[in-house]
């Protein structure tokens, strides 16, 4: 989530946070290391023909050096792309600021499944009063990111059926305001502590994921009320702790005094999907649900106060809505993180209960008896989405994150085991799941003013770690339960808010959001604010109204191309793909890609490559420039790293002097490489992709149409900002909610074509 800040509502954005107060080297301060950049980014210009190739287009990228470009492999069983197939061949969508969904003309988009929806035929239909219960079998809130599993009309695991297959998806969070999730409740909810317990119930609920079977006949799709694949993952689940935090004294809790167990996965974010085909979703902005007691500082008295402090839970911080009030049954109890019991290993109480959140989970789709594994060698932060590199045969697998909350960072895991082709479709993919994502090497990034940048491993055995001043790690999973601190003591980049990334199915460059960054500043101010950098380098301010939005407010996309050693290369060269911006902003410090009204956008955050036509989808989930338009949908056909050119943005300091950056954008967008595909309806952020494997069927999610209601209005759906998605005709009552859509093109073509 990303809200407004001149509304007539100020709330709280959960989602930008920054508690990093490292005092990490920024660029700026070594422009002096200025190697050619030539002799890092070679490759030749893309061209408009790249556009014009369907699937094969992405060889059109190809640049003049020796770097092999190939199309994506379809699916098996899927149907080749004719070759003469356009991409971006639709008519791009306008700005929009209306309470519906726009796709381009021959495009439908159709609601599949929305808030409380029923997953079992035992399950009431839902009447969105606020009166509905039972949300351990509806459908959570916030729909977020999603993958699409195919189902074989036998009903097992596939990688090749178009019309049948699971949808699951992350319920990330609530639509709140004050305390209370108020679309949820008749009257909106209890606004002050103590809340009800009845409303923490649904609100816990409400939370987590879900796996829904969806079904395609006579060309429309639906989802299946009474499919026995259907599962909802919440706060009371029990879920495994998995790798080397597994059983660790952090992880020691009254609910599991061995450490190897917690109850649920919490605000789940962007997602993956592993080449054995299971889910990976990112638990981001958990820390928030949590409270410390005003005192507990003192009470701990040991190393764990700066551990809370840089995950974002000083003492005294209230927790997001007032679960611990619910109650003094455990199941409110585990969210007031206070040390309370007189043990020493935490195995009275719930001081230990945060180090369980913040973890990559694993969950199979196709089998609710698998335990979900919460995967803390990929180390513990605001995750986002965890995207792997192509496989390759006999060597490691990595799998790219970033650390969503304003000046973190991103990282790299690199699995000890290599992998073997067979691990595509095993007997038991959780176990999968052990042979690759429980055992491996975790590094943190580190971009150069060169164009160069670095991976540095995360190792108890590095000296800056195991001698860091700021936080005495203990052993290597101290170092992944802190990976923050780590990344703090090794000097990692402090970035833009990283958002998802995603592969390029053609050159294997990984693409990650930098959603936006509201405290970069040429001279900054407290630790909380970081100064430009190669890698971050535009500070600016843009004008909502007559709010001046400072930083960064509409954000970029950054790419890495990994040195010659592939999964396990340290060093790596990077450019940034495209800086989102409005059209008319000043072309050579803000509008650096060129973008003009059908391609404007801000604060990019969900982004897939389709394994289909190889389209860059991007999402946008934006505060900053919604006074012209609803968040959107982008189809973007990207070159390659070093396809572009280095920029010199100068900043005039109070003193007289000059700040110069250095830094290096891609090709300008043009109409056959960038083209705006979808608006949402009102308050909506655009998140979560999924295809089927023939590319002929998007599944987009729409998250908290609405969200900016006064919970005043409850009562008056006429008040309400957005009556989405009842507007399309779907499902009862008027409060708005999260959905999945489903758009086809009327012609049964690829979508984006
Ligand atoms: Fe939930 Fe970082 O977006
Ligand atoms: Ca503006
Ligand atoms: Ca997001």
């Amino acid at each position: 989530m990303n809200k407004p800040t001149d509304l007539a509502r100020i709330p709280v954005d959960h989602d930008d946070i920054d508690t990093n107060v490292s005092s990490n080297e920024h660029f700026s301060t070594v422009l002096e290391a200025r190697l050619s950049r030539r002799s890092l980014l070679r490759g030749g210009a893309a061209t408009a023909a790249s556009a014009l190739l369907g699937a094969i287009g992405l060889s059109g990228c190809g640049g003049s050096d020796n770097d092999i470009v190939t199309a994506p492999t379809p699916p098996t069983g899927s149907t080749p792309p004719p070759q003469t197939e356009k991409l971006l061949g639709f008519g791009a969508v306008s700005k929009s600021l209306a309470d519906t969904v726009v796709v381009p003309a021959g495009y439908t988009a159709s609601v599949l499944y929305a808030l409380g929806d029923p997953l079992t035929a035992n399950t009431a239909a839902y009447k969105n009063d606020g009166s509905d219960a039972d949300f351990e079998n509806r459908a959570g809130d916030h729909h977020d990111g999603m993958e699409f599993f195919p189902l074989s009309g036998t009903g097992t695991a596939s990688t090749s059926v178009n019309d049948r297959g699971l949808l699951a998806m992350n319920h990330e969070a609530t639509t709140d305001e004050k305390l209370s999730s108020f679309f949820v409740h008749a009257n909106g909810g209890t606004m002050t502590l103590p809340r009800p317990a009845a409303e923490v119930d649904k609100e816990m609920a409400l939370h987590g994921l879900s796996v829904v079977e969806v079904r395609q006949s006579g060309g429309k799709w639906a989802y299946q009320k009474d499919s026995s694949f259907n599962r909802r993952v919440h706060q009371q689940t029990d879920v495994e702790i998995s790798g080397p935090v597994r059983g660790n004294a952090l992880v020691v809790t009254k609910y599991s005094t061995n450490g190897t167990r917690i109850r649920g996965t919490l605000n789940n974010c962007g997602t993956g999907k592993t080449p054995w085909n299971t889910y990976l979703s990112g638990e981001e902005n958990w820390s928030g649900y949590f409270t410390r007691s005003a005192t507990d500082d003192t009470a701990r008295g040991d190393k764990s106060v700066a551990s809370l402090n840089r995950y974002g839970r000083s003492q005294g911080a209230a927790s997001r809505h007032g679960w611990e009030t619910g109650g003094s049954d455990d199941k409110y109890q585990r969210w007031d993180i206070s040390r309370k019991g007189a043990s020493l290993d935490g195995s009275d109480d719930y001081r230990n209960e945060m180090n369980g959140m913040g973890y990559i989970v694993e969950m199979d789709a196709y089998d609710k008896t698998k335990s979900i594994k919460k995967r803390t060698a990929l180390g513990r932060f605001a995750h986002e989405s965890a995207v792997f590199g192509k496989p390759v045969v006999g060597q490691p697998l990595a799998v790219y994150m970033g650390d969503d909350s304003r000046n973190e960072y991103i990282f790299k895991f690199v699995s000890n085991a290599v992998w073997a082709v067979a691990d595509a479709t095993p007997l038991d993919r959780i176990a999968t799941g052990d042979k690759y994502l429980d055992s491996g090497k975790l590094y943190v990034a580190k971009f150069s003013a060169d164009g160069s940048g670095q991976w540095i491993e995360l190792s108890i055995g590095n000296p800056a770690i195991a001698s860091y001043a700021g936080y005495k790690f203990a052993d290597q999973a101290d170092v992944l339960v802190n990976a923050r601190l780590a990344g703090d003591a090794v000097g990692a980049t402090k970035m833009d808010r990283p958002e998802w990334c995603s592969v390029h199915p053609g050159t294997g460059e990984i693409y990650f959001t930098l959603t936006n960054n509201s405290n970069r500043r040429v001279e900054p101010s407290g630790s909380s604010q970081a100064a430009p950098d190669a890698a971050n380098p535009r500070v600016y301010t843009d004008m909502k109204g007559s709010t001046a939005q400072q930083g960064n407010p509409n954000g970029h996309i950054i790419r890495v191309k990994e040195g010659s050693a592939g999964s396990t290369a340290t060093g790596f060269t990077w450019d940034v793909y495209l800086f989102g911006a409005e059209s008319g902003a000043p072309a050579g410090t803000v509008n650096l890609s060129g973008l003009t009204a059908d391609q404007d956008f801000s604060s990019p955050d969900g982004l897939a490559f389709s394994a289909s036509t190889g389209i860059c989808w991007i999402q946008t989930d934006d505060g900053a420039y919604t006074d012209v338009t609803n968040c959107m949908m982008l189809a973007g056909v990207p070159g390659r790293v070093g396809d572009g050119k280095k920029l010199t943005l100068n900043y005039p300091r109070a003193n007289g002097s000059t700040l110069s950056v250095d830094t290096y954008v891609g090709l300008n967008a043009t109409q056959d490489t960038l083209k705006r595909f979808l608006v949402g309806p009102v308050g909506s952020e655009i998140t979560g992709i999924a295809e089927t494997p023939d590319g002929k069927a998007l599944f987009v999610n729409i998250q908290h149409p609405g969200e900016n209601t006064a919970s005043a209005n409850i009562a008056d759906p006429a008040k309400y900002t957005s009556q989405w998605p009842a507007n399309a005709g779907y499902g009862a009552g008027k409060r708005p909610r999260s959905a999945t859509i489903v758009i086809t093109k009327n012609d049964g073509g690829r979508i984006g074509t």
